[in-house]
């Protein structure tokens, strides 16, 4: 797959350690989207410093008990989203993700990479 090994170096250390073909949908969507996401730490600061990303967040835990997503205002252009609720940085995937039919209908992201590669188009 494209986010093996030999291209993400130490991120797939981290994504390999668990298949997320075996988890249930919520926990392999956490996988990415621990990563993928544009959101708040819920325990920030620690120790004095802000963080960027869900820590203390390991595949198999909730990771609604680390992070938050940003939040969006419809019709509102923000820095993380456009006024139509689209992400508007890079790696915002679980943002869009998320609120989709194709998540609430219980797909992960591994099912949309499996179908995008073989289609050459790449957007989790
Ligand atoms: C530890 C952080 C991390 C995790 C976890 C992670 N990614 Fe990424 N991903 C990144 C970063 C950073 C980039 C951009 C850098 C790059 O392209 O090398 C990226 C790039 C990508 C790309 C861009 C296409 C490409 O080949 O360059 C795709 C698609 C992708 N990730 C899918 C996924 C999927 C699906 C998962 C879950 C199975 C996942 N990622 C989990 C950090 C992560």
């Amino acid at each position: 797959m494209r986010w093996d090994a030999t291209r993400r170096g130490v991120f797939a250390t981290r994504i390999s350690s668990r298949n997320p073909a075996r988890l249930n949908t919520t926990a392999a969507v956490n996988v990415c989207l621990q990563c993928h996401s544009q959101g708040q730490l819920l325990n920030n600061p620690i120790n004095g410093k802000y963080y960027d990303w869900p820590v203390g967040f390991e595949v198999g835990k909730d990771l609604d008990r680390f992070w938050k997503l940003e939040e969006h205002k419809l019709g509102e252009q923000s820095f993380t989203h456009f006024a139509d609720g689209t992400a508007r940085k890079n790696r915002m995937q679980g943002n869009d993700f998320v609120p989709s039919a194709m998540y609430t209908h219980g797909i992960a992201c591994t099912a949309v990479m499996m179908y995008t590669e073989q289609r050459t188009t790449l957007n989790c």
